[in-house]
């Protein structure tokens, strides 16, 4: 049973956990929930997730998103040298910080795939641990990806340990660098992914036009990273690739951006026979010291 499965992974690692609202040790009990001390207690749901957030909030991310997300991830393999790369970079490292069962965290997981990918294909062994405020994302990674652990939680209260995460991956989502700095553990890596000024500019000018909102600088965000990570490296990555009509319409599904397109342009793309995409991301490699 999936529940169970989940329960049984979590109670692995439970020292990896804290109780999100007196910072207290956790346990697993019946393979059902997870208990602190002062007993807090959340339940698994049945596709294996645990749900820990301490208040309810509202996510602008939806179903629709998520599945597009996945599909464009792992079918159309858009990113795929984003993640070489990343693992890559974390396998280099691992190298010189052995660690036995070294812990990944994916803040802003989404639904998933990309830790997932990240975890497969790399050579180390990796307990993965994805973490996002939106329960239609994390239900959706639960219920296919059953080799990490996946929480509803914010990256404000993150509810894991002090220094327990050798690897922090921050992909496309926002940061708390006071919780990842606290999370991470004296070696730590953080590969935060942002994206360059060129990242899927062919949509951002269907939806823009010329206007003056289709240039984008990520200047602000690195300077704000340098602060917190003084010993930064920072790499670019960037490809073209074309798309089949059918991985178009998901690209446009998955992307914050088509927000804000209007209905007649929403439509031309829509039927657009195939598209290229740029990729243009940055990925930011900071060290805890
Ligand atoms: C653009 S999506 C990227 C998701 C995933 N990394 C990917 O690339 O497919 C941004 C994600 O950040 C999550 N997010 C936003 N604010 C958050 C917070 N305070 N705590 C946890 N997750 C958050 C959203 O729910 C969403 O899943
Ligand atoms: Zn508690």
């Amino acid at each position: 049973m999936r529940k169970e499965s989940a329960a049984q992974l979590v109670n692995e690692y439970k020292e990896l956990m804290t109780c999100p609202i007196c910072n207290s040790d956790m346990d697993v009990v019946e393979l059902r929930s997870i208990v602190c001390k002062n007993n807090h207690m959340f339940d698994f749901a049945k596709q294996g997730y645990v749900n820990m957030l301490t208040r309810s909030v509202k996510s602008n991310y939806d179903k629709a998103l998520f599945a597009a997300r996945h599909e464009i991830i792992m079918k159309t393999h858009l990113y795929e040298p984003l993640h070489k790369r990343i693992m890559e970079i974390i396998g280099d490292d691992l190298e010189k910080h052995r660690k036995d069962y070294p812990a990944i965290l994916d803040a802003g997981s989404g639904e998933g795939s990309h830790l997932t990918q990240i975890i497969d294909e790399s050579n180390d062994s990796l307990i993965g641990v994805g973490v996002d405020l939106s329960k239609e994302g994390i239900r959706m990674a639960a219920s296919k990806y059953h080799q990490a652990i996946w929480l509803v939680a914010d990256l404000a209260n993150i509810p894991v340990k002090d220094s327990t995460f050798h690897v922090i991956l921050n992909i496309l989502s926002p940061a708390n660098y006071k919780e990842f700095k606290r999370v991470l553990s004296d070696f730590g890596l953080i590969l935060k992914v942002v994206p360059g000024p060129n990242y899927l500019k062919e949509l951002r000018e269907a939806v823009f036009g010329s206007s003056e909102k289709k240039t984008y600088t990520n200047a602000e965000t690195v300077s704000l990273f340098k602060e917190e990570f003084p010993m930064v490296n920072i790499e670019n990555i960037t490809y073209t690739k074309r798309l089949e009509q059918a991985e178009l319409r998901n690209l446009m599904e998955m992307s914050p951006l088509s927000w804000s397109i209007d209905d007649r342009s929403k439509e031309e793309l829509w039927n657009q026979e195939s598209f290229e995409i740029t990729i243009d991301l940055d990925i930011l490699v900071g060290k805890q010291r």
